[in-house]
């Protein structure tokens, strides 16, 4: 990962004297002062030759047969436009060390790429001449993705780039392989800068550019330069205008097509492994020092052995964690006779990611007081998904399952005042229990859709092809003096992923046990394992 220094390589240059290309010249500014580096011709020519022929087999990604539609849609609703997509940076971990690479949403959905391709590519739709031969044939635009040239065994930066160089980081896709993995056309990066400015200007005719501009601060300057420099140069103007971009990528994406449901059903195989996992280490886990993330290094394992990642930082939360919604510090001990709330996702390698909460009782047995409780969950999300029809509302999904957690409460005694009071706007005393939301659009976001307008997600009717998430919970806070000292430090949460057909709603997530008896018995099953 890193270079390392000996004794015998202070026959080596101490520092490297030469200035980098812009891209490189910080992370060379923050390595310089402790490279060691043979910097000798000689190493150069050396290094240079002698290695076999090292191109990759690249085949077309199966993404590759979708996106043709997807961009064309794309570019029907911005015609004559340049519309520029970057897939984004490596964020700095820590000095020379970057986290993972996880290419923007809106770049993987319209390339088809996944995994980590590829840091600083950009899509371009350049858009076409409206009297050419392609234009008359219906086509608005021509993508085109420029991506650095691979840096393999004929370049020095092979082995003196140890952020791409092959040396460091093994085979990497260039113009070839990234045109033969997409089907789009490839350009080198290098000429990224003379392709957004041409044509661009106020005149009737001319370009104009938008950009998704959240994602590569660097590329956003770029676009912004080439409008100054061509007469539009009006900031918020043209923000507007990028935010129209990412939202309609945003509001593409809330139906799903074949590709993108064949990729959530692989989420959830390998999510569901994941649990399995996690239940094996459960009860060797039990009462341990910080064993909420032994349990979480058990799901996380299967992320990578299955998929790319966790699609979000696993909640590992038992006892009073639980009813923490964002707990993933999961530093706590998992204690006989809890219950633990684990909600943990596998992203595959395509970058879809499944959204699945289960809540076990750790000694496999619920108590009656949590089964109780538990199943008031259960019925909520039975609610939320009998709600949920084609032409209904993720508003009516919502208001089902509240309607049963706050009759359940009202049952309880918990609720200060009538369930109608609690249900109307004016009331709402029952999300003191229930306070976050209880179903979103899910696929290659967690929260997927997430630039959407109001009147397209929550607002709009639930359409075949929408996958979303159910998840009703309660939320018994550890300090509540309100809740009987039997509730205190419990959380109940169940969430599934749903996918809506022509006929109505699947449980994509059907094959992942939820009701009492089925999480007893797959407990038990784990527990011999
Ligand atoms: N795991 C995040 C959520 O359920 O929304
Ligand atoms: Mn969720
Ligand atoms: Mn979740």
């Amino acid at each position: 990962m890193s270079e390392v220094v000996t004794d015998r390589d202070k026959e080596y240059e101490v520092r490297e004297q030469e200035s980098a290309p812009d891209a490189d010249q910080a992370m060379d500014e923050r390595v310089n002062n402790r490279s060691l580096r043979p910097r000798s011709e000689a190493f150069k020519e050396f290094m240079r030759s002698g290695w076999a022929d090292d191109d990759p087999d690249i085949a077309p990604l199966e993404a590759s047969k979708f996106t043709p539609a997807r961009l064309e849609a794309l570019g029907r609703a911005f015609v004559g436009e340049r519309l520029v997509i970057p897939a984004g940076q490596p964020k700095v971990r820590s000095n020379d060390c970057d986290y993972m690479f996880r290419p923007d949403t809106t770049f993987a959905y319209y390339t088809g790429l996944g995994t980590d391709y590829e840091a600083g590519a950009v899509l371009v739709l350049n858009p076409l001449d409206p009297n050419g031969p392609e234009a008359k044939a219906g086509k608005t635009h021509m993508p085109e993705l420029f991506v650095a040239p691979r840096a393999d065994n004929s370049t020095t930066d092979f082995f003196t780039n140890p952020h791409y160089g092959e040396y460091w980081v093994g085979p990497r896709a260039g113009l070839r392989e990234m045109q033969a993995m997409t089907g789009i056309e490839t350009h080198d990066i290098a000429q990224l800068a003379d392709a957004l400015s041409k044509d661009v200007g106020t005149q009737a005719g001319a370009v104009r550019v938008r950009v998704v501009r959240e994602t590569d601060p660097e590329i956003t300057a770029l676009v912004e330069n080439v409008r100054k420099a061509n007469g539009l140069g009006d900031p918020d103007g043209n923000a507007a205008d990028d935010d129209k971009l990412h939202e309609f990528a945003a509001e593409a994406r809330l139906t799903k097509d074949a590709y993108e449901i064949g990729e959530m059903r692989k989420t959830i195989t390998a999510t569901k492994a994941g649990f399995d996992r996690l239940l094996s280490a459960l009860p060797d886990a039990l009462d341990k020092p910080r064993s909420e993330r032994i349990l979480e290094g058990a799901f996380n394992s299967v992320s990578r052995e299955l998929g790319n990642a966790v699609g979000y930082d696993s909640i590992i939360a038992s006892g009073p964690h639980a009813p923490i919604l964002h707990w993933m510090r999961n530093t706590g001990c998992v204690k006989s006779g809890d219950l633990l709330l684990v909600d943990a996702g596998v992203e595959v390698d395509s970058l879809y990611t499944a959204d699945i909460t289960r809540t076990f009782p750790t000694n496999g047995k619920f108590t009656d007081l949590q089964k109780r409780l538990y199943q008031a969950v259960l019925d909520s999300q039975q609610a939320g998904f009998e709600a949920a029809k084609v032409g209904a509302t993720y508003c009516d999904i919502h208001h089902a399952c509240m309607r049963v957690i706050a009759e359940r409460l009202h049952d309880w005694g918990l609720l200060p005042v009538s369930v109608e009071e609690a249900l109307s706007p004016e009331g709402q005393q029952h999300r003191r229990w229930l306070a976050c939301g209880v179903a979103h659009h899910l696929g290659l976001d967690v929260h997927d859709c997430a630039q959407a307008r109001f009147e397209a997600y929550q607002g709009a009717p639930i359409r075949p092809g929408m996958i979303f998430t159910i998840e009703p919970g309660l939320y018994f806070r550890e300090d509540d003096m309100l809740i009987p000292p039997e509730f205190r430090g419990i959380g109940i949460r169940i969430e599934d992923d749903v996918l809506m057909g022509e006929n109505g709603p699947e449980w994509l997530s059907a094959s992942i046990p939820k009701e009492i008896d089925a999480v007893e018995a797959w407990m038990a099953e784990h527990a011999q394992a």
